[in-house]
């Protein structure tokens, strides 16, 4: 059984990473791919996905720019983390694939409405496209069975002390995807940060002999040394394959049904999100927040993934 998923990112690293996992998994069928502005601009972060999905050999995939930053202030991309390519670490070819010729949100409308069945829309970037899909083109919502986004924590954030990037680069696109009364799933700092890419995985994917499990090597090993340097981490946490893998095999997340908000004008707490996992207060549950990750299946599924996508394109 496939699922019908868009996925809308911000290329970065860990998306890479999910955008390989969705196209090697069986079971998903990526229909298309929308990129928002925030790891890095919005030219660039389009450019990678074009790049990633050209090594995977799925050119023929959509993919189509959105938003330039978001709804409310200005953009400050994560240059400190994914570099100022938004994807530093190899030497990528430039893309093969033109972005469709349609804006992003468009794109997501076209393909929605042709599904043969209700999309799965995976956000691992600012919630910003995903919001402004929702507010130009609200009957949509029929046919989009579930909002599986990496964003937000339920502990502490990593771009400010309460706050996690995606959500805190666009609070006001967050708050309108919770309040939206969708199936919502939230993959927080709080599991993904059990997903290290540590140097066995990053050995297993140069062990893989193919230019795509070098590339992956390498991206990961940039991405350490940036975790290593503003963090102290001793591996990188890859948080997007998580919301992926959380569509392809529901089980490898433990999920508490529970209302979560977005802080919009706090002063020191601006973008946290605020899940009320004990149930205090009255606020009705509406989302699913993932509280624990099965972290062997993870990787399992992800390397398998990247193992097909690798071996399918010995060239790639
Ligand atoms: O906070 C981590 C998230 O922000 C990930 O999606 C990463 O790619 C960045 O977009
Ligand atoms: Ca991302």
């Amino acid at each position: 059984m496939t699922t019908s998923v868009i996925i809308d990112c911000d290329p970065g690293h860990d998306d890479a990473l999910a955008l390989l996992l969705a196209v090697g998994d069986p079971r998903v069928d990526l229909l298309g791919v929308t990129t928002v502005a925030g790891n890095q601009t919005l030219d660039k972060t389009t450019r990678n996905a074009q790049r990633i999905l050209a090594l995977a050999g799925a050119e023929k995939i959509p993919v189509a720019a959105g938003a330039d930053r978001p709804l409310v202030g200005d953009l400050t991309v994560a240059e400190d983390i994914h570099g100022a390519s938004g994807l530093d670490g190899p030497e990528l070819d430039l893309p093969v694939a033109d972005v469709a010729g349609v804006h992003a949100i468009e794109l997501m409308r076209r393909l929605i409405t042709d599904a043969a069945e209700p999309v799965t829309l995976i956000a691992t970037g600012p919630l910003t496209n995903v919001a402004l899909l929702l507010r130009t083109h609200p009957r949509l919502t029929r046919q989009i069975r579930h909002i599986v986004f990496m964003g937000g924590s339920t502990e502490r954030g990593n771009t400010t002390p309460y706050g996690e990037f995606n959500i805190v680069t666009d609070p006001e696109a967050a708050d309108i995807v919770l309040r939206s009364g969708l199936p919502l799933t939230m993959i927080g700092l709080n599991v993904t940060h059990q997903a290290l890419a540590t140097t066995e995985i990053i050995a297993e994917f140069q062990g893989m002999g193919t230019r795509l499990g070098s590339v992956c090597a390498e991206l990961m090993t940039f991405f350490a040394g940036a975790y290593r340097r503003n963090f102290g981490f001793g591996h990188p946490p890859v948080h997007d394959p998580v919301a992926v893998a959380a569509v392809i095999d529901p089980e490898i997340v433990r999920r508490e049904t529970v209302n979560v908000t977005v802080e919009l004008a706090g002063a020191y707490t601006r973008g946290a999100t605020v899940a009320d996992l004990h149930r205090r207060t009255k606020r009705e549950p509406n989302a699913d927040v993932a509280v624990s990750l099965d972290v062997d299946a993870f990787w399992r599924l992800l390397m398998a993934a990247v193992r097909t996508v690798s071996t399918a394109n010995t060239a790639g």
